[in-house]
This record gives structure tokens, sequence and C-alpha cells, in this order.
């Protein structure tokens, strides 16, 4: 490598350069102690282009091939445990670069040509999210599944449905499950969009304006997998918007499970008592022998704020960067990183809660929806039938619910004579429409909680997602 620039360490700075970093600002400078999860997408990089350069002539084939191999043995000592950049390497490029010149020799030091770091970081972050949204594909599939097989096994099982967390109608709870895969779906959509942006190769596009070696890009960009080039050297080497838009996706995919998590918590409280969590799934107090408490979607609600301020910070970090790169880019790393972790996470222990840590108390949610006022919107409805405007309706069934309720009773409980002096329109036939199993079988409106409605639902998720 160059002259004698640092101090003890080589770095790959010119001669330029007299005196070495400052140590506290070396640490400071320094991304190796992160970018290092780089390591596999940038050896790929690097073959890559190292493949391009001997294809289109600008290193000779003996070259391309003994660097390449060079790059693959870097790859098996990593695999071993003794690939171990130092701080003084900076970055997981300049690590590369530095043990490939230790294998190698000199034409090691031909592997560079026509590219930057620039373009290098970029195409090695794109590599690096592109498997990661692959990956996270496959768990969100698997708490689809998780959230499917829970709703086959309640699709006649009746929960309260609520608005303003006060009792509003019953549902069937396989419908309340299905809202949770759809969500899921959007989530998955919504990755796939992210990730036709973020399949673009930058790589040629050098530091900033391109270069005047005669480089291929689009053999780069088909070596890697990439689905088409920038077509501006500048915009590729500054643009992190797909790192913010993976995070906005990821922060909805955490909205979605702290829903979810928050109506686990609620559930398994006392006051529920509608789910039981398996011991698998819940721990224990240091304090009070009698708890058993809900840390895991307790954590995934709170795991959220992590992920909001991960795209904040992003958001922030970009703001009035002038083109084109900037170190400011670096600080997207540990961002996008504990971003893509953390909701991986989160995703997973959800689908084990529905796997194996969640059991629904079906006794408690039957009596649930047979102790409450929330087939009054039935009685309307009847009403309505005989021919009744329906704010007419409303308002009689207002005045009945209010009755019921100074004298302590529900619905069903008054009589068939106390109803007609309500309005004497109702027949007997009232009575069944007020049972709960009815009032849920009663809503067939296209997406309503019907079970013939939820039944269709349910064979059109099982179709989708196999198996
Ligand atoms: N570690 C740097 C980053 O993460 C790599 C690119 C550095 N480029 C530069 N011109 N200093 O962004």
């Amino acid at each position: 490598m160059s002259g004698g620039v640092t101090s003890g360490s080589d770095k790959a700075w010119s001669d330029r350069f007299d005196q070495g970093l400052h140590p506290s600002i070396e640490r400071f400078n320094a991304s190796i102690g992160f970018d290092i999860n780089l390591l596999q997408e940038d050896l790929d990089c690097s073959i890559a282009h190292a493949q391009m350069l001997s294809d289109c002539g600008v290193i000779t084939s003996e070259e391309g091939i003994e660097i390449q191999n060079g790059l693959e043995v870097i790859r098996s000592e990593a695999a071993k445990g003794l690939f171990q950049p130092t701080l003084a390497d900076e970055d997981i490029h300049f690590a590369v670069e530095r043990r490939l010149i230790a294998l190698l020799g000199s034409v090691a030091k031909k592997l560079h040509t026509g590219r930057s770091r620039n373009d290098q970081v970029g195409t090695d972050l794109r590599l690096w999210l592109r498997r990661q949204i692959d990956e996270f594909d496959l768990e969100l599939v698997r708490f689809q599944n998780a959230l499917l097989l829970q709703a086959e096994a309640h699709r006649q099982t009746l929960i309260p449905g609520y608005t303003h967390l006060q009792r509003a109608q019953p549902v069937c709870l396989a419908h309340h499950l299905l809202a949770y895969i759809e969500m899921l779906q959007r989530d998955r959509d919504r990755f796939q969009d992210v990730r036709t942006r973020v399949n673009l190769s930058p790589l040629g596009a050098a530091a900033l304006a391109g270069t005047s070696v005669p480089i291929d890009r689009h053999k780069t960009a088909l070596l890697l997998g990439f689905s088409d080039i920038y077509a501006n050297s500048m915009d590729a080497v500054s643009d992190r918007d797909f790192v913010v838009e993976f995070t906005a996706a990821a922060s909805l995919v955490m909205v979605h499970l702290s829903r979810l998590a928050e109506e686990v918590i609620l559930w398994a409280s006392e006051e529920f008592s509608f789910v039981r969590l398996s011991d698998r799934c819940a721990t224990g107090s240091s304090l009070m022998p009698q708890k058993k408490n809900p840390d895991l979607p307790e954590l995934v609600r709170g795991k959220c704020g992590r992920v909001f301020g991960h795209l904040q910070g992003l958001l922030t970090m970009m703001k009035g960067l002038p083109l084109a790169y900037n170190k400011d880019f670096q600080e997207d790393k540990e961002a996008l990183f504990d971003a893509v972790g953390t909701t991986r996470a989160s995703v997973e222990a959800m689908s084990i809660l529905l796997e194996e840590g969640i059991e629904f108390c079906t006794e408690t949610l039957a009596s649930a929806v047979d102790s409450d006022f929330s087939n009054a919107t039935d009685v309307a409805d009847y009403l309505v039938s005989k021919g009744i405007p329906f704010r007419d309706a409303y308002q009689l069934v207002g005045r009945v619910v209010k009755s019921c309720i100074t004298n302590g009773i529900l619905l069903r409980d008054l009589s068939l004579d106390q109803w007609k002096g309500f309005e004497s329109c109702i027949e007997e036939d009232l009575f069944q429409r007020l049972v709960p199993k009815e009032v849920v079988a009663a809503r067939i409106s296209e997406g309503g909680t019907a079970f013939e409605r939820v039944d269709e639902q349910l064979l059109h998720w099982r179709t989708r997602l196999g198996s």
C-alpha cells in the first residue's frame, strides 16, 4: 500500500498525508464496527467488479481470476473467524482491500480501478437489504400462517368487537384475526415495492461523476442480480431513499404488531381474561409469586420506539445534504441494521406467540358476548325490516336500552308484551335475532363478519398462503 502516512496502520489514502489520524478521530471516523455486517456483500460486489474489469479488458483474465480467488480466500478466512479487521481498517471496504493486498501483493491493487467506496458502499447496502427483504417476507408469511391457523380454529368463536374500546358488536374471532392478515399483506406488498428501488445498481458511478475507465455497468448489475442501473451517477452515490422507505415500511409493520400486542396484553389481563398465555411465552415476577406477565407483547410494543426513531433519524440525516456523497451517509447503517433486526425479531416473537403462546378462553368469550347490549343494532335493523325508518328505530332502541339498564336486565330478558309496549310491530321472531351467534351470522355484507363470509376469506387465505 502507499507510503507511510499513518501511525502504525497502513491507510489506503494517498501520499498526500504526512500524519496519521488522531486516535480518537480514528475511532470516531471508523464504521468497521458495524459495516463488518456487509462483508459477504462487499466480497460479492468486488468479485463482480473484478469479473467485469477482466471482461472489459481493463485487467487480464488471469488477474481477474487471481483477484476473485483471493476474495474467496477472505470469505473462507472469515468463515473460520480468521478475518478480523481492526479500527485502523476504517471500514469494510478498506479492510477487504488491505487483506487482499496482503494475500496477493500488487495485483490486488488493481481491484479498485474504476470504482470508489461511494458506489461500493451503496452497492453493498442494496445487496444486503435485498436479501433481508427476501428473508423477511418468509417471516411475514410465517406470521400470517400463525394467524390463519388460529383463525381456522376459531371460525365459530365469538368475541366482543369494540369501537372506542367500548363493546360495539360481537364478531367472529376468525374475522378479528383475519384483519391482521390483511395488514401484514399490505406490509409484504410494501416491502416488494421498496425492493424494486433497492434492486438498482449504483456500481460504476465511481466517486460521483462516473469514470474514464471503459467499464460496463450493466455487466456488474447483471452479475449481482440487479434489475437495472442508476441512470445518473450523482443520484446513484447519494440516494438513500430506499433506506428511508424500508424503515418507513418496517415502522408500519411495528405499528401492526404493536396493535395486536396491545390487544393480547389487554386480553390476558384479569379484567378481560380472553386469553391465557402459555408458560413458554410468559414471564414471572421476582416479587409477586402469582404474576404471569405478557413481557413478549409488551416488548414488541416498546420496540416500536426504536424503529420509529430510526425513521426520524434517517430523514434528519438526509435532509439538506448537498450532492453527492457525504460522510453523513455512514450513519444510515446502524439505523438500518437495527431497524431490520428489531422488526424481524419482533415478527418472529409474535409468530411464536400465535403459534404456541396463546390460548383463547372460549367460555369467557362466549359469556362476554352474551352479557351486554351489543345486539342493540340488530333490534334497530329488525325494526327497519318492518318499515320503520332507521333513525326512528335507533331512537326507540335507545329508550329500550335505557329502561333495561335502569332495571338491571338485558334485551333478551324483556317479554314480548314488554317489547310490544315499545313498538307493536315486534313479534316473537325478534328473540332469535338477539342471540349473539345470530347477530354475527346476520352480518353478511361483503367483508362482514358473517360465518359464511369469514369462511370465504379463510379459504381465500388458505389458498393464497399455501398449507
Ligand atoms: N464507510 C463509508 C460509509 O459507510 C464508506 C464510504 C466512504 N466514502 C468516502 N468517500 N469516505 O458511507
